[in-house]
């Protein structure tokens, strides 16, 4: 027999392991080419708005093929089978992007305020398993929504991520210097590895997708000389928010929120008249607040800093003016929360300012004795923020699901309100 002796059975042994092995190496080979070749996050859905946060909602996903068109079915039912309404969208690439990916999205509009909204999207043959969000409420309900900045794709961010979720917020805002793929293609990795974080942990506890409101920050831009969509390709190409770097909504029927851009497209002067407009148009709201990347009052940068200097010379005499209850600051990797600031001084009646920019990226240890700081930490974190007609609340969540600051700011007399 040929298989009796112990030798024999040893070649047996290896005639099969070697077998194994030729099947096994291909089959990983090709797995780990397939991994490469459309990262893990391709057919799964990412939420922003362009308009209305109580009645719309942009639905985006990235695909390796361009889908015959964009579906996206959808009720305040859960019912998979028979959604009533359908929308189409539209796809796009990124100009010169080397893996040619599809950027595939569909804006929802018309939709129920402060309500779950169930969906699938697809190619129209084709579709997702169902997914949920909730849009914004237009009256006086409270909402929670979170609020960081200075992410990188890191586990830092993933379980900063993953705690957020599980305070189930509203929405989530990244005050900038997402992926740190500095506009650059041959950094899409980062671009991968930050969507597989957001995919795995964006969800809530009762299994709702967190719409991304985004602002730009220094690594959002190349050094290119070209158009805005050419200097920050990814932030225009992957995240439909309306085509420009600052723009304001209505978050809530209690807040009017203001994204800027501290100088990495537009510079400050000139969204001046901008900021004026919306601080104006929100005064009869309880609470105004602003997100922009470069803080005012830095918590580890010099307080000369230039585009620091910039925000305070052009920005913050409307701050001032208009009695902006909250500014978010981002950029310098540290946890800080000032005293209350108005006229550039300690005043009760100011302007509170919190950072500064923790929420994934490697932390820094912030600089102490400033005039200006009530409370500074090196701990990474997002703000968990209460809006209610009255009271915004905010808390300070870190990696492990621990609140470990608090501050309440109540909505001021000019909107003759509580005091
Ligand atoms: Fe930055």
């Amino acid at each position: 027999m040929f298989f009796t002796s112990p030798a024999r059975n040893n070649v047996r042994i290896l005639v099969l392991f070697a077998v194994a092995l030729g099947l096994i190496i291909p089959f990983t080979a090709c797995n780990r080419r397939r991994v490469h070749d459309a990262p893990p996050s391709y057919g799964r859905p990412y939420l922003t708005w362009q308009n209305d946060p109580a009645t719309t909602m942009t639905i985006t996903y990235h695909s390796e093929e361009k889908p015959d068109s964009v579906v996206a079915l959808y009720d305040i039912v859960s019912d998979p089978e028979s959604y009533h309404f359908r929308a189409e969208g539209e796809s796009w690439q990124i100009p010169g992007l080397p893996d040619g990916r599809y950027i595939n999205s569909v804006e929802l509009t018309g939709l129920a305020p402060g309500k779950d909204h169930y969906f699938r999207i697809g190619d129209g043959e084709e579709f997702s398993q169902e997914y949920k969000f909730r849009t914004l409420p237009d009256d006086n309900t409270p909402m929670r929504f979170a609020i960081g900045g200075d992410t990188l794709a890191t586990r830092l961010f993933r379980d900063l991520i993953r705690e957020v979720a599980a305070k189930d917020p509203l929405f989530l805002v990244i005050g900038g210097d997402l992926s740190y793929a500095d506009g650059r293609f041959e950094r899409i990795g980062r671009w991968n590895a930050w969507f597989d974080h957001w995919h795995e942990e964006a969800v809530t506890s009762d299994g709702r997708l967190i719409p991304l409101v985004l602002a730009i920050g220094n690594h959002e831009t190349n050094d290119l000389d070209g158009t805005h969509e050419e200097r920050a390709p990814f932030f225009f190409g992957f995240f439909p928010q309306g085509g420009k770097t600052y723009w304001a909504h209505q978050y809530g029927g209690n807040m009017g929120l203001i994204v800027l851009d501290t100088n990495h497209l537009v510079p400050h002067k000139e969204q001046v008249s901008f900021l004026e407009e919306k601080l104006q148009a929100y005064q009869d709201l309880p609470f105004a607040t602003a997100v922009y990347h470069v803080p005012f009052y830095p918590s580890f940068r010099s307080f000369d800093c230039e585009y620091s200097v910039a925000g305070r010379e052009h920005w913050l005499p409307l701050f001032d003016a208009y009695e902006v209850d909250v500014g978010f600051e981002n950029h310098d990797h540290t946890f800080k929360r000032t005293k209350r600031l108005r006229n550039n001084e300690v005043d009760p009646e100011g302007t509170l300012y919190v950072g500064d920019g923790n929420a994934g990226v490697p932390p820094r240890r912030p600089k102490c004795g400033r005039w200006y700081m009530e409370k500074t930490a090196q701990t990474p974190h997002f703000w968990i923020v209460d809006v209610s007609d009255s009271e915004m609340e905010l808390q300070a969540l870190d990696r492990r699901g621990r609140y470990f600051d608090a501050v309440t700011v109540r909505s001021r007399a000019k909107h003759g309100d509580t005091p």
